[in-house]
């Protein structure tokens, strides 16, 4: 029995969109089919797997019906949380997805899960990424700053959201989080932010996210051990479309 994680799958079964990449990177070449593969391989109907976000480019729910019954047919009970691309995801019709999903999928949203005696506590998260301005050698000179201001108000509401899902867990008595996010904890620029301060807070053993995909964006964040709590990108991409076992 084993917990899995992975993020930014965008699948397209009804859509024309595609991520930057997805049209030439060799590692975004029949993804679906080396995902489904992968799962077959490594998970087991005993496992857990959390698929943090950007799991399709559809604009709505019906443009999305084959990309989540992809998911409901990997093995394992599946976890969702929401990325930003996730547009058939309303936050307040969270309960309508459960009910049409039970018991093949689990939307995760102000809300928590459990794994053995770990809660499984997350929100989407949200980083400014700029623009940032460079100079010459490519150095970051200076920022957008009404950017930044919009930035740090969609960070809070982000936050009160994950606060709920860690008081949820820790009001029914558990004690052991993993926290999950979409975004990277931090930006570019930033070596702790409120996320990772709120990892620390409720003492989350290990912090999950995605959302950078594309060689260039793997390490806009944490990787490994920080302030005592371990960090992991698993964007598909990053991870050649191999879940990643967090426990
Ligand atoms: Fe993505
Ligand atoms: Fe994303």
């Amino acid at each position: 029995m084993s917990l899995y994680a992975i993020g930014d799958l965008h699948l397209h079964y009804q859509s024309v969109l595609k991520a930057p990449g997805q049209l030439h990177d060799r590692v975004w070449k029949n993804h679906e089919e080396k995902f489904r593969k992968n799962c077959g391989k490594l998970l087991t109907e005993e496992d857990t797997l959390v698929l943090v976000g950007d799991h399709s480019w559809g604009k709505n729910l019906s443009e999305c019906e084959l990309d989540l019954q992809y998911i409901c047919d990997l093995p394992g009970r599946k976890i969702l949380t929401r990325g930003n691309h996730d547009m058939f995801w309303d936050v307040k019709k969270t309960g309508q997805l459960n009910d049409l999903y039970r018991p093949h999928l689990t939307f995760l949203q102000d809300s928590y899960e459990t794994y053995q005696d770990y809660a499984i506590v997350g929100t989407k998260g949200f980083t400014f990424e700029g623009p940032f301005y460079l100079d010459r050698c490519g150095r970051i000179v200076d920022w957008d700053e009404k950017e930044e201001i919009h930035a740090k108000k969609l960070v809070d509401r982000e936050l009160l959201r994950l606060r709920k899902s860690f008081e949820l867990a820790k009001a029914d008595g558990y004690r052991k989080y993993i926290m999950f996010l979409h975004y990277p904890p931090t930006n570019i620029l930033e070596e702790r932010s409120g996320f990772t301060d709120m990892a620390e807070e409720y003492g989350a053993d290990q912090v999950i996210y995605a959302h950078s995909h594309g060689e260039s964006r793997f390490h806009d964040s944490i990787h490994g051990v920080f302030r005592g709590r371990i960090y992991h990108l698993v964007s598909g991409d990053f991870l050649r479309w191999k879940p990643l076992k967090i426990l």
